[in-house]
């Protein structure tokens, strides 16, 4: 029997990705979005991968769309951390609400969704999480305090994590993607762009499978000693 990944906003983006690299190597593959019910039903139609919608942002609602998963396709084995949504602002005009609501899904996300799914994965003494942060939780960004700070805090949640895994067989680690070719990323003002393209050394933004090839590679077999890593995929942006 194949193994079970989840990957949450796994039906655009770097989360498709994830997804349809997944569904390549052999996995069976389950699609959690959050909003976008028309690029959900495309994906599926497109790939044969089921979508389920639920917020990670809501512990409640995690715990619920992860017992449907696993009634329907049977236990998750790899978690994949991606959801995340950013809420851009100079810290003088950021809102309490764009910084809650990117703590909620960026950083509480990772909690709400490992949480239900971590006596599992100890009990069957195998697990992989690989949660995506971003290049921004590493150096900052002007107009990213909220984000950088989540996924910044993604990293501390990685390493505290992979310790308390280890002895279960289960890896947890951390990709660091730099700017790829997403809505997300396109959403950014052009100038800002091309300016952020210009600190580039391979002088192009990355592509979606750059970040889902070290994905496949973590969730492996092969990588079963490699825990509590952050992977950085940003074409020498910021080298850590
Ligand atoms: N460093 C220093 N100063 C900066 C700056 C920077 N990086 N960016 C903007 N400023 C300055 C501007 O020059 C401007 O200065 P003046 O008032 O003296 O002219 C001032 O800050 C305000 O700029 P704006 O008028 O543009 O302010 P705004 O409120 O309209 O927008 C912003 C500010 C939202 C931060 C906008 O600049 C922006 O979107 N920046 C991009 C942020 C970014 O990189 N986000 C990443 C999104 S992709 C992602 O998150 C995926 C991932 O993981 C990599």
């Amino acid at each position: 029997m194949s193994r079970v990944a989840l990957v949450t906003g796994g039906s655009r983006g770097i989360g498709a990705a994830i997804s349809k690299a997944l569904q390549a190597a052999g996995y069976t593959v389950a699609a959690n979005y959050a909003g976008n019910d028309e690029a959900a039903a495309k994906f599926t139609a497109e790939t044969g991968i089921k979508t389920y919608k639920w917020s990670v942002a809501d512990y409640d609602a995690c715990a619920a769309g992860i017992a449907k998963v696993e009634a329907e396709l049977g236990p998750v084995d790899v978690l994949v951390n991606n959801a995340g949504i950013t809420r851009d602002a100079p810290f003088h005009k950021m809102s309490r609400e764009q910084w809650q609501e990117v703590m909620d899904t960026n950083l509480s996300g990772l909690f709400n969704m490992t949480h239900p799914l971590w006596p599992g994965m100890r009990e069957r003494k195998f697990g992989r999480v690989i949660s995506i942060s971003s290049i921004n939780g590493q150096k900052g960004q002007f107009g990213q305090a909220n984000y950088s700070a989540a996924k910044a805090g993604d990293i501390g949640f990685t390493k505290a994590l992979a310790q308390e895994g280890a002895r279960a067989g289960i890896t947890v680690n951390v990709i660091c993607p730099g700017y790829i070719a997403t809505e997300m990323v396109m959403a950014v003002p052009e100038k800002v762009r091309e300016s952020i393209i210009a600190t580039i050394p391979v002088g192009r933004l990355g592509e979606p499978e750059d970040i889902a090839r070290c994905v496949v590679f973590l969730a492996s077999d092969e990588a079963s000693f490699i825990t509590g890593s952050t992977i950085t995929a940003n074409g020498g942006q910021y080298l850590t």
